[in-house]
């Protein structure tokens, strides 16, 4: 199951995102981890130091292209993924070529890897975060994740569902905090969903009992699947003392992800090309 974790400036992707992969791997279960944001705070929270010599979807883009035997000037991203959407070309259990370059290899059940935009010659750079964030777009789409969960952590707001980075995935958690920006961000990302064909559910983080609160189990309480409390060890990122009560929020959560049944990769590409006017 490929799952990413989308949502508002702040309101707890990454610790949603580190959360999720902590409790997958104390379950012995297999987790890829990629991070998909500027920031790359999931990368610094699971523990692994980016440098210059760390691989990257950014720095591999080229090779993806020589690996799936296309020129990069001559084919667009779009067509790259329809021609192949109906075999899987990167694979995470018995990593092919391309696979084995871009993961770091964090231990025997865990992997991970990143975009890298965080870097400074992005950040000085002229390259707009579309473009370079068009080689994941492409391996998840073309990823065969068989036994492992794959955890993306997203950019904040719509624009990177809108471009369709995360279509490839089987399930976004949407993670609303109980404040009136929250639920604004929330909406336009459940809008975004509901119209591009895309299965998610909301994650109410931070709770406390507010008006906000009640208006988020009110007005998309039907698409809520579960909440996590404010949290002293989350907020001072010190996961050996965040409370029982949130691990088992967690493990519930993707319980109700694992159940869920949505629409197929196949149909979530299509509404999205349809949307797109290809
Ligand atoms: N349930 C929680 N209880 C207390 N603090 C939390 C909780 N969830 C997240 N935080 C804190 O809120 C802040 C933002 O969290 P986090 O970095 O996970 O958000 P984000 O959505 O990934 O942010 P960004 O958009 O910058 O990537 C951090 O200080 C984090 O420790
Ligand atoms: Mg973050």
């Amino acid at each position: 199951m490929k799952i990413a974790v989308v949502g508002k400036w702040g309101s707890g992707k990454s610790s949603i995102s580190r959360l999720l992969t902590q409790y997958l791997l104390q379950e012995k279960q297999k987790v890829c981890a990629i991070d998909s944001d500027h920031n790359m705070d999931f990368t610094d929270l699971l523990g692994y130091e980016f440098n210059e010599e760390s691989p990257s979807f950014r720095d591999l883009y080229d090779e993806l292209f020589v690996f799936l035997d296309k020129d990069r000037r001559e084919t667009k991203p779009k067509e790259l993924i329809r021609e192949n959407l109906w075999y899987s070309r990167f694979f995470l259990d018995t990593p092919d070529d391309f696979t084995k370059k871009v993961m770091i290899q964090q231990g025997e059940n865990f992997k991970l890897a990143t975009l890298a935009l965080g870097t400074e010659d992005v950040m000085l750079g002229n390259s707009c975060a579309h473009g370079l964030s068009n080689p994941l777009k492409i391996y998840l789409s073309l990823l065969d994740e068989w036994k492992y969960t794959v955890v993306v952590d997203g950019v904040a707001g719509v624009d990177m569902i809108n471009f369709g980075l995360y279509h490839a995935c089987d399930y976004l958690i949407i993670v609303v905090e109980p404040s009136r920006n929250g639920i604004k961000v929330a909406k336009q990302i459940k809008n975004l969903c509901d119209i591009s064909s895309v299965n998610y559910g909301l994650i109410v983080n931070k709770y406390q009992p507010n008006a906000y609160a009640d208006q988020i189990y009110e007005e998309m309480g039907d698409k809520v699947i579960g909440s996590i409390a404010y949290d002293e060890g989350l907020f001072a990122y010190d996961y050996e003392k965040i409370a029982e009560t949130v691990k088992k929020s967690i493990a519930n959560i993707y319980m109700e992800m694992q159940i869920f049944k949505g629409f197929s990769l196949i149909e979530r590409i299509r509404k999205l090309e349809e949307l797109k006017g290809n």
